[in-house]
């Protein structure tokens, strides 16, 4: 049997992992802080069409064929995938120009978004206001990250033992699934952190009810989204260019506060359960780095805002690039396309 190592145990590695064992490889992998990165922090949006935009082509193909491959990857994990679909909302005349731009592209390259009136929103989504504009996007889902991780981990033993450098695994083969540190693992590669903060709330007795899709707003040129959850809410998140930094600040919380307040008045009745900050990883194009780095090592990182979307795809990839028949649907992400 085959040996390999996967340095990352966030929903990208664990579901490499997982993958790799299904396919009869002998697999380690390894994370001192497993399922508590960004996978953990993420407020579970499986959205290739809301959070595409004119110009990353590529990473809504990605996005789109991880998409279907969620259905099969969800059922045999046992974790409920939430398919209401998605709003987006516009506060003003400029956040309603940003909904066109958006609604355009996505109806030119075929995919379902219609423009709803007040009234038919209000009569999806009566917890709703102050929107200027609204669209319906059906094929945006979500997912309870934590139950997905959980799910993941009860297949997955992670090794704590921290991974310093890939010269000390004793391996056939290696994953490099590291998330915001990958560059630390594999110098050269353009991954670099960017902040992300994320409140969770819980619903009071006697408050209303959140809605029932996922809601993305933007808010005077400020991008929010609401992710419902049994019983709560996930809102999020900030976009900061600041490094590694882990800590919450209270501008932060204030803005995003603020922002969901003003398209979802009843939030300011629901109790905080937590607030937390993660590192997305970053790449120039927004297009993640998955494919072969050398003869023993495979780099699966740089997935941004979409690691949880492009899990069981990415999974899939590696498999074919560690099998030698790298997959076409991943050509766009792979590695050497920066030098
Ligand atoms: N996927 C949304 C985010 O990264 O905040």
């Amino acid at each position: 049997m085959q040996t390999l190592s996967v340095v990352g145990a966030g929903a990208v590695g664990l579901s490499v992992g997982w993958r790799a064992a299904q396919a009869g490889w002998d697999v380690t992998v390894h994370d001192p802080a497993a399922a508590r990165g960004a996978s953990w922090v993420a407020g579970g949006m499986l959205a290739p069409l809301t959070e595409g935009w004119p110009g990353e082509e590529s990473s809504l193909d990605l996005g789109l064929s991880s998409l279907r491959r969620w259905p099969v990857f969800a059922d045999e994990l046992g974790v409920a995938l939430m398919t209401a679909g998605t709003v987006v909302l516009g506060v003003d005349g400029a956040d309603a120009d940003e909904l066109d731009n958006l609604a355009g592209w996505l109806a030119e390259r075929g995919r379902d978004v219609t423009r709803l009136t007040r009234r038919e929103l209000r009569s999806r989504e009566p917890s709703l206001a102050g929107v200027r504009a609204a669209l319906e996007v059906p094929g945006d889902w979500s997912v309870d990250n934590r139950e997905l991780l959980a799910a993941l981990q009860a297949r997955v033993p992670v090794s704590p033992d921290p991974v310093h450098s890939l010269d000390d695994l004793d391996t056939d083969q290696v994953v490099v699934c590291a998330g915001a540190a990958t560059a630390a693992l594999l110098p050269g590669l353009p991954v670099r952190a960017v902040k992300g903060e994320i409140l969770r709330l819980r619903v009071r007795p006697g408050a209303l009810p959140p809605p029932t899709r996922t809601v993305r707003a933007v808010v005077h040129g400020r991008h929010v989204y609401l992710v419902p959850r049994v019983g709560g809410l996930v809102v999020g998140a900030t976009t900061l260019e600041v490094g590694v930094d882990r800590e919450v600040t209270l501008g932060g919380v204030r803005d995003l506060a603020a922002d969901a307040e003003t398209v979802l008045p009843a939030v300011a009745e629901y109790g905080v359960i937590s607030v937390d900050a993660g590192l997305r990883p970053g790449t120039p194009d927004n297009v993640p780095l998955i494919g072969r780095v050398d003869e023993r090592t495979v780099v699966a990182a740089g997935h941004g805002r979409n690691g949880l979307l492009l899990s069981p795809l990415t999974a899939d990839a590696v498999l074919a690039e560690l099998n030698g028949s790298p997959l076409e649907e991943a050509a766009a992400a792979r590695p050497g396309r920066f030098t």
